[in-house]
């Protein structure tokens, strides 16, 4: 089976074993810790903030969270902010994890357009949201950056109804080379809450993200945060404090490798299966493909069948919409993702034309 619907890299690298090594022997010479630290270890909240000064947007260490990925980051946003029966606004379609965060809340979704467009009634209804949340940056899974322009709009809207809108920026580092990502949407509005993880650019196992938000907020998150799960791991943290200030170089290294591999997935694509639309992207890690008849759903079965695990874009969206796209990573190697294409070629004959819609494909850990 070749597995393109989890999007993450598929093994830690080198840099990630020093980043260990030298965690280890910090730990040997702590003598007075007792190693709880609800709203993460200081020397990383101080890299984070840091990291986030350098990209222009100032950041102190005490306006930092660190948490278990960027996932529960997002779970530990929905708890504290989203009233039952409360509305977060959404894109559609979006990063599933962050639908399913919400919905755990019994949250209703309201979905606008990639990029939020709407947002400013959405903002100033009667009830307004209790969030709103936004893939800014190689959205998830369009890999569409929006502009600055856009980017401030947003943020003052949200200012200006005193909505918090999350700002996820799992992806934003995994710009190909040459491409130069806007400042993050915080940088033009204090409503605005960063998320931010290691998984894509590092590892996914490391399980290292945080929040850049507000003091208020950030506080009453570590509130939240102890009651969950007293803090992180804390030689997990070390080692993310090392790398921290390597991220910028780390992801440089890889990203020529990322849009080699965008590029020769695309070139496969339109040489076996030329109908399908898979516009390119600018960084990130997934291609959004229009099928040009049938439905994801259906046609993610029969992939299974050829051997090619693919994501169903109906899962992605909140409106019930995007029913003809599927979603499917290109971080495998060259040949992984020759032979993939083949696959799926075999399976869209084999898929015919006759299709109408299907049954929806069984949900599983969709990343
Ligand atoms: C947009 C986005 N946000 C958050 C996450 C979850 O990140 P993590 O693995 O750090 O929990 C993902 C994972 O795919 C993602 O794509």
């Amino acid at each position: 089976m070749i597995l393109l619907a989890c999007a993450a890299p598929a093994s830690p690298p080198p840099i990630l074993l020093s980043a260990y090594e030298r965690a280890l022997s910090q730990l040997a010479t702590i003598t007075s810790d007792i190693g709880y630290h609800p709203s993460g270890l200081w020397q990383l909240r101080r890299a984070v903030a840091d990291h986030y000064t350098h990209r222009g947007l100032p950041t102190d260490p005490d306006q930092v969270l660190i948490t278990n990925g960027g996932q529960q980051a997002l779970s530990l946003l929905a708890r504290a902010f989203v009233e039952p029966g409360g509305t977060v606004v959404v894109e559609a379609p979006t990063y599933p994890g962050a639908l399913e965060a919400f919905r755990e809340q019994t949250a209703s979704l309201q979905t606008l357009p990639v990029g939020l467009d709407g947002f400013e009634s959405a903002a100033r209804a009667a009830r307004g949201p209790d969030l709103a949340y936004l893939v800014s940056t190689h959205h998830n899974p369009t890999g569409a950056v929006l502009p600055s322009l856009l980017r401030r709009r947003l943020a003052v809207a949200a200012a200006h109804a005193d909505v918090l809108l999350i700002d996820d920026e799992v992806l934003a580092h995994l710009a190909f080379p040459g491409q130069r990502i806007p400042p993050p949407v915080a940088a033009f509005g204090a409503t605005v809450v960063s998320v931010g993880s290691l998984s894509k650019s590092v590892w996914g196992g490391l399980r290292i993200g945080w929040i850049r938000a507000a003091r208020r907020v950030i506080d009453r998150l570590a509130r939240l945060r102890a009651v969950h799960d007293l803090g992180g791991n804390l030689p997990a943290q070390l080692a993310a404090a090392y790398l921290l200030p390597r991220l910028e170089g780390l992801c440089q290294d890889i990203a020529a490798d990322r849009q080699t591999r965008h590029d020769h997935l695309r070139a496969e694509l339109a040489r076996r299966l030329p109908q399908w639309q898979a516009p390119p992207v600018t960084g990130g890690q997934t291609l959004w493909v229009r099928l040009p008849h049938g439905d994801g759903d259906s046609f993610s079965q029969t992939a299974l069948r050829h051997g090619v695990a693919v994501l169903p874009g109906s899962g992605l969206d909140a409106s019930g919409g995007s029913k003809e796209f599927i979603r499917i990573h290109f971080l495998a190697t060259p040949d992984t993702l020759s032979e993939a294409v083949h696959r799926l070629t075999t399976a869209w004959h084999a898929y015919g034309d006759g299709h109408d819609g299907g049954a929806p494909a069984p949900r599983s850990m969709a990343i």
